[in-house]
């Protein structure tokens, strides 16, 4: 994807990026959300980021998903207090009940004089499921 940066598409970027990566959410971690140094817990980005990548997965299979894999995940720089963060998603691959999907975190900081870095990106698949909570086929127009 394109560098994220203060003059391009940063702060109030487009909600489509010409990779096809969509801007799923937006969100500001909150001191409940920290450790005593400020640093934001691992576990909380990845809530966010589970919730992030069900986005498309959800419009593509028409109905209930279920996380059934974090096949990746890499924290690249530390998350603070006051970060925004904007999750991008692109969908890598829709098989039969399943669809991939590579989310990109980036944190928006310091206002005075703003720039963007990349904090986390991570491939999570999620599977389409019936009343029963079985694995159901995808919707044919999106596969
Ligand atoms: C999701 C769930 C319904 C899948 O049931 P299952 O019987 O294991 O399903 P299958 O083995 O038929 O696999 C279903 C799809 O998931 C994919 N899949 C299964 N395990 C996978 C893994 N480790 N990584 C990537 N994809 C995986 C399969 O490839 C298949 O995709 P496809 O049909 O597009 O090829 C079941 O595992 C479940 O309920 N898990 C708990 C989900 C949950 O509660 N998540 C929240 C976090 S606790």
């Amino acid at each position: 994807m394109p560098e994220i940066s203060s003059d391009g598409p940063g702060p109030l970027g487009p909600l489509q990026l010409p990779d096809g990566r969509q801007l799923v959410l937006r969100v500001m971690p909150m001191p409940a959300d920290a450790n005593g140094n400020g640093d934001i817990f691992g576990g909380w980005i990845m809530a966010q980021v589970d919730l992030a990548g069900a986005v498309l997965p959800a419009r593509i299979a028409k109905g209930r998903i279920a996380t059934v894999a974090v096949n990746q995940f890499v924290f690249k720089q530390p998350v603070s207090i006051g970060d925004l963060l904007s999750f991008y998603a692109k969908v890598e691959r829709v098989g039969r009940t399943s669809v991939t999907v590579n989310v990109e975190v980036y944190a928006e900081r310091n206002p005075a004089n703003l720039y963007v870095v990349k904090v986390t990106e991570a491939n999570l698949t999620y599977v389409a499921i019936d009343r029963e909570g079985k694995p159901r086929p995808i919707p044919a127009a999106a596969a």
